[in-house]
């Protein structure tokens, strides 16, 4: 049976398809016309650029536009460049033909690029470049990359033509010989990777003024000095070879008969620096790093009196010596990263370096004495991140490191520091593992008032630490010049739960920026923050906090961003940011938020731009109605796709955006007032006060005249109250129920006799059923169900569900056989979102008057309520 029934759709399926396809299909064939009638590639009109790159070419494309300036045609099939190839394109200046497999070039075939600036030939692995004059043409040449084409010979003196070439790279071929006499002002050539054995006059000619030249990865194995001494190169850069230590003197000969000023030899398995091997030079910058240089020797750099910058990095040196840098008066740089050093200046020699940069990372380095920098009077720069088992560094006043400004401590091991140093102003000390987890690190900064910048993040600092509550003496005390600290990912609170204590950062006056980000803090004293006068961020993300005291962001006047995204939250107090008017950008996201007071937000309304309140459970009704308005206003909304009503929300907002709140559809317009003048405020008094006394017989003619006018003309409902099981259900507060025996109950006897079967609040309910089971039974099955409201009962749990039940039944039958009383005036905050909602929805309601005149209106209006039952009509008010 199922397949008979599928038979049709069957037989349709190819008609489907096809109708499916056949606009693709189209399209592509549209396509298709485009680029066999015009061209393959892609083109940028703007740049005049084409892209031909993958398109499986063998020759350059003959059909783009030819006014083009760039042209790619990289990884194409492309195997020989004719001298007709580029006639049609004479403003190419950019020109990429790597990664094909061209074999042949002809050797006019770049004549017609006059403008050529940049071509790339890399990665064409059978290139062999024509014996004359290939670029002849192209005298505005400035880039011509080679790599990676197994070049066994670049023709003698290739760039003669192009005097304004800067850069030319042929790493990775196959070079064994250059002659490149003639050319101009290279600012980089790479020669790296390359068969060069000799730099001799016979196979290495190379006359170009240059920066820098990369002999690299050559297999080198003589060298002239001459030729080396030749080269007008400022700096030059050998390795990653093992070189015979007669190359290398060498090599260092020729520098030093020359002007040259940079040297470097990598990972030349250059393990030991014999003692005479560096003359006087006129070298300033040297790099001897990867060499497997194990230990130094006294003087061995003494000639090097004008050297800035020794870099001796990835080495195995295990001790460093003061004697070893004697007589380098002018270096400024000693970079001896990535070392085994474990001892520094053992004998406490005096450094006669005028050194401010001492990089020490990744060491072997456990205790650093009081001593060890002695002489370095004008070091401004300490590295000694990654010294995993330092832990000890005594500057005293004995270290004499007046000028220190910047020390790099993280990942280090350190129990205790107590820097004596004035001038410091950057500290870092992140990530720090002390081995016991016992011990934190015990740091006391009263010798070094002037920092400026702190970072002690993840460095297992609890509040102890920072705060000797014995003495109420703060590790900040006194570094009144601090501007940003960092404390994050610290867990303050985990070992001694508590309160983040108050004046901490009292005498932090400069400081601007503190990061107290993950910091385990479950509650801040209200005093935490202050004295900071002039702090402008304050980031507490990823912490634990539930609540914030109304005065804790008090003294932040200038405060301009707080982050609080990611904790607890569940409400903000009026006052909190009474004393915040600059601040512009609120964090907020990932708490608990489910309302808001629109009363917080009234101070910094005018200066916050950004405000970020996404994955919050906010649940979304009328009360935060001025929220969603604010929202949609001037501000910057952080994440609003993630900014969502909660399912605690009204039924059509949950898990929807905030923004999608419609505010006036759900709760009602917003009354504007517009400003009257006071004329006509007093004739409208004068009108109110009139229409005031004589309300009620004005309110029953209105009645009464609606009544002949239209009569009832509304949708009604077929069924009368005879077709239900009860006749009218009263839903009431126990409070009001002398409300209901003395004025209801007489009422109803007298002007609806045929009402007899009623239900009187909860004493009348059907026994032996669940309570909420007996709520629901009689309000569908009565024709009438009557809710009283007052103060008392919209606060009561019971009774809103119950108003929920009567509801849901309206919505559920379309019928309107809700009538709401209003036994008090209700402000309009307390009325629950769920009356609210009714109210506004133009459904049935009245207000009960204690003034006599008014009660005839009251229960000849409740009356014809009572008596008929309309359809619901959602778009036509009722009323
Ligand atoms: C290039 O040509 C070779 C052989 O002629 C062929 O196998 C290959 O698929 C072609 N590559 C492209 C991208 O067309
Ligand atoms: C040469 O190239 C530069 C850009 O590098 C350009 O400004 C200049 O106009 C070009 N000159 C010629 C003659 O093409
Ligand atoms: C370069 O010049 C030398 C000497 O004149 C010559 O022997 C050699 O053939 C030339 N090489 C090329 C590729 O022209
Ligand atoms: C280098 O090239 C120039 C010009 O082509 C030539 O005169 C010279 O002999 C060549 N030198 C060597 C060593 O090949
Ligand atoms: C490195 O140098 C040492 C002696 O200095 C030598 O014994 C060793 O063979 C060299 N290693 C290589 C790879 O050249
Ligand atoms: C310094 O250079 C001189 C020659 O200029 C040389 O004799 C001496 O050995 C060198 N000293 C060191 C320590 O290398
Ligand atoms: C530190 O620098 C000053 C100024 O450049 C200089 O006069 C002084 O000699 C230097 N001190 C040392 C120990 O080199
Ligand atoms: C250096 O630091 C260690 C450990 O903190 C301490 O025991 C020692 O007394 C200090 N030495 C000096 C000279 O300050
Ligand atoms: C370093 O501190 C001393 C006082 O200890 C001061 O005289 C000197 O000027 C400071 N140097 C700098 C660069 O601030
Ligand atoms: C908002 O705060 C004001 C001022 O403290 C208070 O009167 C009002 O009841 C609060 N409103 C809500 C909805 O909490």
């Amino acid at each position: 049976m199922a397949f008979i029934r599928q038979a049709p759709l069957l037989r349709c399926l190819p008609l489907v398809v096809l109708c499916v396809l056949t606009p693709t299909l189209i399209q592509t064939i549209h396509q298709d016309a485009m680029f066999t009638a015009s061209m393959i590639c892609h083109y940028e009109a703007e740049q005049k650029k084409a892209d031909c790159s993958d398109r499986g070419l063998d020759s350059i494309p003959q059909n783009l536009p030819d006014d083009i300036k760039v042209l790619d045609v990289t990884r194409n099939n492309i195997t020989f460049i004719l001298s007709t190839s580029f006639q049609r394109y004479p403003l190419i200046q950019v020109l990429d033909l790597s990664l094909n497999d061209i074999r042949m070039i002809e050797s006019e075939s770049f004549y017609p690029l006059k403008e050529l600036n940049h071509l790339i030939l890399s990665f064409n692995p059978n290139l062999v470049l024509p014996a004359t004059d290939l670029f002849r043409g192209s005298k505005n040449l400035s880039t011509l990359d080679l790599i990676q084409c197994n070049l066994k010979l670049l023709p003698n003196d290739t760039l003669k033509w192009s005097p304004s070439v800067e850069n030319i790279n042929l790493m990775i071929n196959r070079l064994t010989f250059v002659n490149m006499s003639l050319c101009g002002r290279l600012s980089f050539v790479d020669l790296s990777s390359n068969e060069i054995e000799h730099l001799t006059a016979e196979s290495f000619i190379f006359g170009c003024q240059s920066d820098y030249i990369d002999l690299s990865r050559n297999p080198i194995k003589s060298v002239d000095p001459n030729v080396i001494a030749s080269l007008s190169a400022r700096s030059l850069s050998f390795g990653s070879y093992p070189l015979s230590l007669e190359v290398l003197k060498d090599i260092y000969s020729g520098i030093c008969r020359s002007e040259k000023v940079g040297l470097a030899i990598i990972y030349s398995n250059f393990t030991v620096l014999p003692l005479d091997f560096f003359r006087n030079c006129s070298l300033t910058f040297l790099t001897l790093s990867g060499n497997g240089i194990q230990s130094l020797s006294p003087y061995v750099f003494s000639n090097l009196t004008r050297l800035v910058e020794l870099h001796l990095s990835q080495n195995n040196i295990v001790t460093v010596e003061p004697i070893f840098f004697q007589g380098m008066r002018e270096l400024k740089v000693l970079n001896l990263d990535n070392n085994k050093i474990k001892y520094i200046n053992p004998n406490s020699d005096v450094w006669a370096l005028d050194l401010n940069v001492l990089y020490l990372c990744t060491n072997s380095l456990t205790e650093i004495s009081e001593f060890a920098f002695l002489g370095l009077r004008n070091l401004t720069l300490l590295d000694l991140r990654f010294n995993k088992d330092l832990i000890v560094l005594n500057i005293t006043s004995f270290s004499e490191l007046t000028e220190i400004q910047t020390i790099d401590l993280n990942q280090c091991s350190m129990s205790t520091f107590h820097p004596v140093a004035p001038n410091l102003t950057t500290l870092s000390m992140n990530n720090m593992n002390i081995p016991s987890t016992y011990t934190t690190p015990r740091i006391f900064l009263k010798d070094s008032q002037g920092i400026k910048d702190l970072e002690i993040r993840k460095s297992s600092l609890s509040t102890a630490d920072i705060w000797d509550k014995t003495v109420n003496v703060s590790l900040f005390d006194g570094l009144s010049k601090l501007i940003t600290l960092d404390l994050s990912d610290n867990s303050f609170d985990i070992r001694f739960p508590d309160i983040f204590p108050a004046r901490i950062f009292e005498q932090l006056a400069a400081l601007q920026k503190l990061g107290l980000e993950t910091c385990h803090i479950s509650g801040l004293h209200p005093l935490a923050f202050s004295g900071l006068e002039s702090l402008r961020v304050l980031n507490l993300r990823g912490n634990m906090i539930q609540q914030l005291n109304f005065e804790i962001f008090k003294m932040l006047d200038q405060v301009t961003i707080i982050n609080l995204d990611g904790n607890l939250l569940t409400y903000l107090d009026e006052q909190l940011f009474s004393n915040n008017p600059r601040l512009t950008t609120l964090l907020l996201s990932n708490n608990r938020f489910t309302r808001l007071n629109q009363t917080t937000f009234e101070p910094i309304k005018s200066s916050l731009l950004s405000l970020d309140f996404s994955l919050n459970p906010f649940s979304c009704n009328c009360d935060i109605r001025w929220f969603r308005d604010w929202m949609s206003g001037h501000i910057f909304v952080i994440d609003e796709d993630k900014t969502l009503c909660s399912l605690a929300s009204l039924e059509p907002l949950r898990g929807k955006p905030l923004l999608n709140f419609d505010t006036s559809k759900l709760c009602g317009l917003n009354v504007v007032l517009v400003c009257l003048t006071p004329l006509a405020g007093i004739i409208v008094v004068v009108i109110v006060v009139v229409l005031y006394h004589n309300r009620w017989q004005l309110k029953q003619k209105l009645f009464l005249f609606k009544l002949m006018a239209i009569g009832y003309k509304e949708m009604r409902d077929a069924r009368d109250y005879k077709d239900y099981e009860f006749d009218l259900n009263i839903i009431f507060y126990d409070d009001d129920e002398e409300w209901v025996r003395q004025q209801l109950r007489p009422a109803l006897e007298e002007r609806l006799p045929q009402f007899q079967r009623n239900v009187f609040g909860d004493q009348d309910l059907i026994p032996g059923m669940h309570y909420l089971d007996a709520v629901d039974y009689v309000v569908s099955h009565s024709y009438k169900t009557l809710i009283l409201l007052s103060r008392a009962a919209v606060h009561d749990r019971w009774f809103m569900l119950k108003i929920r039940t009567a509801m849901d039944h309206v919505s559920d039958t379309e019928t309107e056989f809700v009538v709401v009383v209003f036994l008090e005036d209700i402000p309009d905050e307390e009325i629950p979102f769920l009356a609210r909602l009714y109210l506004s929805d133009g459904r049935p309601y009245l207000h009960w008057t204690e003034d006599v005149r008014g009660h005839d209106f009251f229960w000849n209006k409740l009356v014809k309520n009572l008596t008929i039952n309309l359809r619901t009509n959602d778009l036509i008010p009722n009323e």
